[in-house]
C-alpha cells in the first residue's frame, strides 16, 4: 500500500478547525447529533470485547430493514470508509483492474491508487446531467477486471441512478463474473432511494452505507457492508479482524440504540435539509455565474462556474475561507477542476445556509478578472 493523505482530509474543516469557520458549506451530512439528543442507557454496558461481525441487534435491525435474509449478510465497520477500505484491500491487487466512477468520494479512487491497482475512470459529465452510462462501464471491462465501483447517490453530484442503470451495471457484473462494490452511503440523506439496497440484487454485489451522513453521526465511526455471498463475508471479517479486530463497545451500543429508534429523528432532519434545498434553489436564481444540476439524492450539490467567466480560483477559495469564513468542498477533493465546487445543505441552520451562499457571491464578485 502507499499510502497518502487526500486533500479532502488535510483540508477538511475538522483539521482546519470548526471555530475557524462561520459558514460550514463543506459538509456532506446533515447536522451533527449531540450525546443528550439521543437519551442513551449505557450505565451496564460492558466495556469487552465484542462479536467482530458486530452486534447481533443491531446487525439484526439493519436486515430487517434492507430485507436481507439474515443478520450474517451484514458486517460492522468503521463507518464507511472503513467498509471501503475493507471490500478495496480484501479484493484488489496491483496486478487487478478495477472500474470506477470520477468524480467520487476521494477513498474510492485513492485506496485502489495506494493498492497501485490498473484504474479506468468513467467521467461523468455536467453536459450529460451526471448521469453514468452502463455501457461506458461495459467498454472498459478487461480480462483482469475485478471490481466495479459505483456510488449512488453520488457524492460529489447528488445524482441517483436508476433502476435501470442499476439492473444494467449488475447485469455487467454478473456476466463477467466481477464484484461490484455500491457506495450508498447516502440512500437515506434527505431524499429517500426509491429501489432496496443492491446487494439484495445479486451475490456479486457489496452495498456499504453508514450512520454518518443521513443521521449525523459521523464521530461514531459506524457504518456497515453488506453482501449475501458467505464466502466473501468471511473475506471481508478476516480484514476486519486483522485491522481492528471489533468496532468499539461503546460505539455499538450507541450506534444500536440510536437505530432502533431513528424514525424519531427523520421528520425534522428531512425538514431542515428540504428548506435549505430550497434556499439553494432560490440563490441559483439569482447568482447566474454559477450552474447546477439539481441532486436527486444526498444533501450536495456540485456547483460549476460558469466556463466564459475568468475566475481566479486560487483567490476565490482563499478570500471565501480567510475573509468571509466560509468553507466548501473544492474541486480538487474530488480529482475535478476548482472551477467546481461543492456545497452542502443539509449540515446548517436555514439562516447559516442563506448566508454561506451570499458569501460565494462575495467571493466571485472579487475572484473575477
Ligand atoms: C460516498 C461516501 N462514502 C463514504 C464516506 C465515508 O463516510 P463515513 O463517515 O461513514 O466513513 C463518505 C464521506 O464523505 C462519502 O461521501
Amino acid at each position: 500500500m502507499l499510502y497518502k493523505r487526500m486533500p479532502i482530509e488535510i483540508e477538511s474543516p475538522e483539521e482546519f478547525g470548526y471555530d475557524k469557520v462561520l459558514y460550514n458549506l463543506s459538509e456532506s451530512s446533515v447536522t451533527d447529533l449531540k450525546m443528550s439528543d439521543l437519551q442513551l442507557s449505557l450505565d451496564n454496558l460492558e466495556l469487552s470485547y465484542v462479536p467482530h461481525k458486530g452486534n447481533f441487534e443491531f446487525r439484526q435491525a439493519i436486515a430487517n430493514e434492507f430485507n436481507l435474509q439474515h443478520p450474517d449478510n451484514v458486517l460492522l465497520t468503521n463507518g464507511a470508509a472503513g467498509a471501503l477500505f475493507i471490500v478495496n484491500t480484501a479484493l484488489l491487487t496491483a496486478a487487478d483492474h478495477l472500474v470506477i466512477v470520477r468524480p467520487n468520494y476521494a477513498t474510492n479512487i485513492e485506496v485502489p491508487r495506494a493498492i497501485c491497482c490498473d484504474i479506468s475512470f468513467i467521467d461523468l459529465a455536467f453536459e450529460e446531467g451526471w448521469r453514468l452510462d452502463p455501457r461506458k462501464i461495459a467498454e472498459a471491462i478487461r480480462p483482469n477486471t475485478k471490481l466495479i465501483s459505483i456510488t449512488t447517490p453520488h457524492n460529489p453530484t447528488g445524482m441517483l441512478m436508476t433502476q435501470a442503470e442499476i439492473d444494467a451495471v449488475v447485469h455487467i457484473a454478473e456476466q463477467h463474473n466481477i464484484f461490484l462494490l455500491v457506495d450508498e452511503t447516502y440512500r437515506d440523506a434527505c431524499f429517500k432511494t426509491p429501489y432496496p439496497i443492491i446487494a439484495t440484487r445479486s451475490s456479486q454485489v457489496i452495498s456499504v452505507a453508514s450512520l454518518s451522513k443521513a443521521y449525523g453521526l459521523p464521530g461514531l465511526r459506524m457504518g456497515w457492508l453488506i453482501t449475501q455471498n458467505e464466502v466473501l463475508m468471511e473475506l471481508f471479517l478476516a480484514a476486519k479482524e486483522m485491522i481492528y479486530i471489533s468496532n468499539s463497545a461503546l460505539d455499538e451500543a450507541v450506534a444500536c440504540q440510536f437505530y432502533l429508534r431513528k424514525e424519531k429523528f427523520i421528520p425534522h432532519i428531512s425538514r431542515k435539509c428540504l428548506k435549505n434545498f430550497e434556499i439553494l434553489q432560490t440563490w441559483l436564481t439569482k447568482e447566474t455565474r454559477v450552474e447546477a444540476i439539481l441532486p436527486e439524492g444526498g444533501v450536495v450539490c456540485f456547483l460549476r462556474m460558469k466556463q466564459d467567466l475568468q475566475v481566479d480560483t486560487n483567490r476565490f477559495y482563499h478570500l471565501l475561507l480567510h475573509e468571509y469564513k466560509t468553507m466548501v468542498g473544492p474541486g480538487h477533493w474530488f480529482d475535478m477542476p476548482d472551477t467546481y465546487l461543492r456545497v452542502g445543505f443539509g449540515y446548517t441552520t436555514a439562516d447559516v445556509f442563506e448566508k454561506g451562499l451570499e458569501c460565494i457571491s462575495k467571493a466571485m464578485d472579487k475572484s473575477l478578472s
